[in-house]
């Protein structure tokens, strides 16, 4: 995989820095399980999956430090600290869920077999990650197959998971396939997600990109430049409501109104049957320097009040198909993912 993302090395967790790129490759190495919570607080790591492996990562790393003597005290906090980091991405949750079962099912083991038990879950949900994506890009090609010019929003790459990515992954898996296409890569401020990452990862994948600003979207769609789109996600409701990088929203009326295929790609970790609507899905709000402040330098007037909400709902009415390692799932969306996600 040419992008390490998140690896487990020598019981540290080893992250790229994704705040840094695409200027500078800086590897952190992580030996506490509260440094991993800030890491994915501050965007070290981001993007739903990834953010779900590091809580894993997390958690088994904790478990190898907490003493003996408060262990299952210490077993909840970290499960708490990290389950507060970043309120939208679903799999952070179900990831820490499934550390919480592999706990409860082999405490009475003994910890050095709890321990052995969480080290093993973090890396089957790794590994388990890179497979759900190649799966994700195998069952996207015969979608997107004639399409020549497609968009992206935010980045839904190998840096937003173990490897390989949801909605990249699918253009990976184009590109292996022999398909001619180009990306358009909206930049998605305020983190610049595309401009910073997606745009990163095509060129080191030589998949021929162009950048636009978000703005740009409506005036391209107009003129006939987009074919379709494809995005990854961050909670899928019950519904089929997608919540995804904000402006996600504003790219999927567009492209209705233009007849223009929508396309959400993420694996079944990312669905959320117990959360009915899009509107009961919890939208992270960040820092307001985020949009006043571009790497560290003020854009706008001091004391300016700002909204950064890290999110939006997509309605499921907007989205053509959703990808995941399962296959596709078509409209209507509220039997069939049910029925996707538990056979
Ligand atoms: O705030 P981020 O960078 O974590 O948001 C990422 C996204 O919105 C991605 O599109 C989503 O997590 C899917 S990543 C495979």
């Amino acid at each position: 995989m040419a992008v390490k993302t998140i690896e487990w090395k020598n019981d540290r967790v080893i992250m790229l820095d994704q705040r840094l790129l695409p200027h500078r490759e800086i590897y952190r190495s992580y030996r506490d399980y509260n440094q991993v919570a800030e890491a994915i607080r501050s965007m070290v790591i981001r993007g739903a999956p990834a953010i779900g492996v590091a809580a894993a990562m997390g958690v088994a790393l904790g478990a190898l430090h907490a003493p003996d003597r408060s262990f299952d005290r210490e077993f909840e906090r970290m499960v708490a600290v990290l389950g507060k980091t970043r309120p939208t991405a679903v799999n952070l949750f179900w990831a820490l869920e499934r550390m919480r079962v592999v706990y409860a099912s082999q405490r009475s083991k003994g910890l050095a077999t709890v321990r052995r038990g969480l080290k093993a879950a973090a890396l089957e949900i790794f590994k388990e990650d890179i497979a759900a994506n190649k799966m994700i890009g195998r069952y996207g090609v015969p979608l997107l197959r004639d399409a020549k010019r497609i968009m992206t929003h935010c980045n839904a790459g190998a840096l937003a998971t173990a490897g390989y990515g949801t909605a990249l992954g699918v253009l990976r898996a184009l590109k292996e396939a022999g398909r001619q296409f180009e990306v358009y890569v909206n930049e998605t401020r305020p983190f610049l997600q595309g401009a910073r990452l997606t745009a990163w990862e095509l060129k080191q994948e030589k998949i021929p990109a162009t950048l636009v600003t978000d703005n740009m979207v409506g005036y391209l769609m107009q003129q006939g430049r987009i074919d379709a789109v494809v995005v990854g996600c961050d909670r899928v409701a019950a519904n089929g409501d997608v919540a995804n990088k904000i402006g996600t929203y504003t790219v999927a009326v567009l492209a209705k109104r233009h007849a223009i295929p929508f396309y959400v790609a993420g694996p079944t970790s990312s669905i959320d049957i117990d959360c009915p609507a899009g509107k009961d899905i919890p939208i992270e709000q960040r820092d307001g320097k985020e949009v006043s402040h571009i790497f560290g330098k003020a854009l706008a007037p001091k004391g300016m009040k700002v909204f950064n909400p890290a999110f939006d709902v997509t309605d499921h009415e907007l989205v053509t198909a959703i990808i995941t390692e399962r296959g596709v799932i078509n409209p209507p969306y509220r039997q069939k993912i049910r029925s996707h996600v538990s056979h």
